[in-house]
């Protein structure tokens, strides 16, 4: 039995908040499901998280708004590439036209056998909606937004990574984690997240050994890292043993986010993995669970340095 039940969230740097709110919320339908700060570093910066009304785990994206202290890092290899959401099997064209319509350049590719539409965030980030026939989730319904349970994003499909040595994150992914190859071709290599009688979600290796590297820092247009959710912490503590067993002593100790507790590993391959699961309670916590994500919310341990943090934060509407 897999310790791994899917995705527990993807985490990007951006840019601008407001663009960041309004790509997320008004062009994707997603729903705004936490509002708070970055709890690493001194720094004040927005951690925004959406995905599905009631914030299932599966289904959210969060965001560091790197514009007001403008650090800024670089796309590369060895380095998480693609931000990927399934949508559902025949609804890629609405999300060519929506997309176009909006002034976001978006085209219908296939990578792997599966149809997707490829198109950027507006701080440069590759996104994907891949067609998805192995997700029953239902689509997050946006009627504000003119999004229907026909074409509505289901949630995380998964991540492309890139990477120069297609070998040593084969090694990571199928021993570490461990997750199952599905495919190795000319396009790269595709592993199965597990996930018990849940949606199929998948990460995706694509080889491109001329890139140079990417940024590993928190910074502006690059994506940090794939966080897979383990349940509870009987579970992350069991693959936490594992993955430190194996060499990886570079995995972290448990960290308090809050929502959910999380422990970080760095991969051969670059790119940056969490294990996390919710703790009781979740975004409710801070929030009436019927209006998570609608106020500007911090940690308890932030108390002291609330104001001086709302101060520094970068202006916008939600
Ligand atoms: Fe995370």
């Amino acid at each position: 039995m897999s310790l791994i039940t899917g995705y527990h969230h993807l985490t990007l740097s951006t840019d601008g908040v407001q663009e960041d709110y309004d790509f997320y919320t008004k062009t994707l339908g997603l729903h705004s499901v936490k509002r708070t700060v970055l709890f690493d570093g001194v720094v004040p910066v927005y951690h925004l998280y959406y995905g599905a009304r009631n914030g299932d785990a599966s289904t959210i994206i969060t965001t560091f708004p790197f514009k007001k202290p403008a650090i800024y890092g670089r796309r590369g290899s060895n380095q998480s590439k693609i931000v990927q959401q399934a949508i559902p099997v025949g609804s890629c064209d609405f999300w060519v036209n929506r997309l176009n319509e909006r002034g976001i350049a978006a085209t219908k590719i296939s990578r792997f056998g599966a149809d997707r539409v490829s198109f950027k965030h507006p701080c440069g980030i590759p996104h994907e909606l891949v067609e998805n026939p192995g997700d029953a989730r239902p689509s997050i319904v946006n009627e504000a937004q003119g999004i229907g349970a026909e074409h509505g994003i289901k949630g995380i499909y998964g991540a492309a990574v890139s990477v120069m040595d297609r070998a040593a994150m084969d090694d990571f992914l199928t021993i570490a984690l461990p997750m199952t190859k599905i495919a190795d071709t000319h396009e790269g290599l595709v592993f199965s997240v597990p996930n018990a009688g849940g949606p199929t979600s998948v990460l995706e290796v694509l080889h491109e050994p001329g890139v140079p590297q990417g940024t590993w820092t928190l910074a502006g247009g690059t994506i940090h890292h794939l966080a897979l959710n383990t349940g509870d912490e009987a579970n992350q503590l069991k693959l936490r043993a594992h993955i430190e067993g194996l060499g990886f002593t570079d995995i972290s100790e448990q960290k308090d986010r809050m929502y959910f507790k999380s422990c970080y590993v760095r991969s051969p391959g670059g790119a940056l993995f969490e294990i996390a699961w919710t703790v009781p309670g979740g975004w409710a916590k801070d929030e009436p669970a019927d209006a998570i994500g609608t106020t500007l919310v911090f940690p308890p341990w932030f108390a002291d340095r609330q104001a001086e943090m709302e101060a520094g934060l970068e202006p916008a509407s939600f």
